[in-house]
């Protein structure tokens, strides 16, 4: 496996390969990101993985300074996995005019209305971050095939959209979220909790769970399912971001004639630290009768 810091080394590279898969990361990989690249050798035969912690999609309030980087570790994986090289730029090489103090000099993508809803509404400017990064991430490399979790729906709604959009010759392969035995998905993030917190954080997911039960049992008062979820998570010691169903189609708030339907939650969860983290996750269901 290739590890590679520039462009144009990483053009070189990859000048005589038709078919090439591609996996964004910001490193500190788990077993979900490993699925995705084993998902992206199954529909390539060349697969790219980049790790880069993208300023633009942190706000000055987030955890870009202390997230976690464990590069060596990462390659160790991702060699394991077969991938054939890792993109590991710098700022600079990513935004050759950043200036962490003016992020306007930087030009970027403006998602649609959807990125100012659920993660959109509390992280601004989050999804133009990622949307950014991503399709300076697609030109640099050109792949065929680009894999993202389901974990991030609306991350892979919007990166879907911005290729539908901006014509982007690129199939995008959704990934199935990876979870522990108690349903936690698998998150970088989940580094920040003590086991016994990551215990505890299982029941973000079980909450979900209850949710597609009622739905499945005939229960298509939405907007109060989401107000009993949130209250019960509340008394639980969570801080509720937002439970949402919504439709897995358009990400719009779900009506009783939709079939396709995805029950979407953030919350914060106390920390190692005594802080807050927040953990993100969904669940998609098809409705049949
Ligand atoms: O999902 C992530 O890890 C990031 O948002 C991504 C897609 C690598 C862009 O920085």
């Amino acid at each position: 496996m290739q590890i590679i810091q520039t462009v144009s080394d990483l053009r070189k590279a990859l000048k005589s390969q038709d078919s090439v898969g591609f996996v964004p990361t910001m490193g500190n990989l788990h077993a979900g990101h490993i699925a995705l690249v084993e998902k992206a050798k199954q529909n390539a035969n060349y697969v790219v993985a980049s790790i880069f912690v993208n300023p633009l999609q942190f706000s000055p309030t987030e955890d870009l300074s202390t997230y976690p980087r464990t590069p060596k570790a990462d390659y160790e994986k991702l060699k394991a996995a077969g991938c054939d090289i890792v993109f590991t730029p710098s700022v600079l090489e990513m935004y050759p005019d950043f200036d962490s103090k003016n992020l306007n000099q930087t030009m970027t993508i403006d998602p649609p209305p959807i990125a100012n809803v659920l993660c959109g509404a509390t992280r601004l400017k989050h999804f133009a971050g990622v949307a950014t990064v991503v399709i300076k991430l697609f030109n640099i490399v050109q792949p065929n095939i680009a894999v993202f979790g389901k974990k991030d729906f609306q991350q892979l709604f919007i990166i879907k959209e911005m290729v539908r959009q901006f014509n982007l010759p690129i199939d995008i392969i959704a990934g199935e979220t990876v979870r522990e035995a108690n349903g936690l998905a698998l998150s970088s993030r989940n580094g920040y909790l003590t086991d016994a917190q990551r215990a505890k954080a299982g029941q973000l997911n079980s909450a979900l769970q209850s949710i597609v039960s009622q739905i499945h049992n005939g229960n298509k008062a939405f907007i109060q399912l989401e107000q009993q979820t949130s209250a019960s998570l509340s008394t639980q010691g969570w801080e509720v971001d937002y439970i949402s169903i919504r439709s897995s189609k358009t990400l719009q708030p779900a009506t009783t004639v939709d079939r396709n339907i995805i029950v979407l939650g953030a919350a914060k969860i106390t920390n190692k630290t005594g802080g807050k983290t927040r953990l993100i996750d969904n669940i998609e269901l098809c409705i049949t009768d």
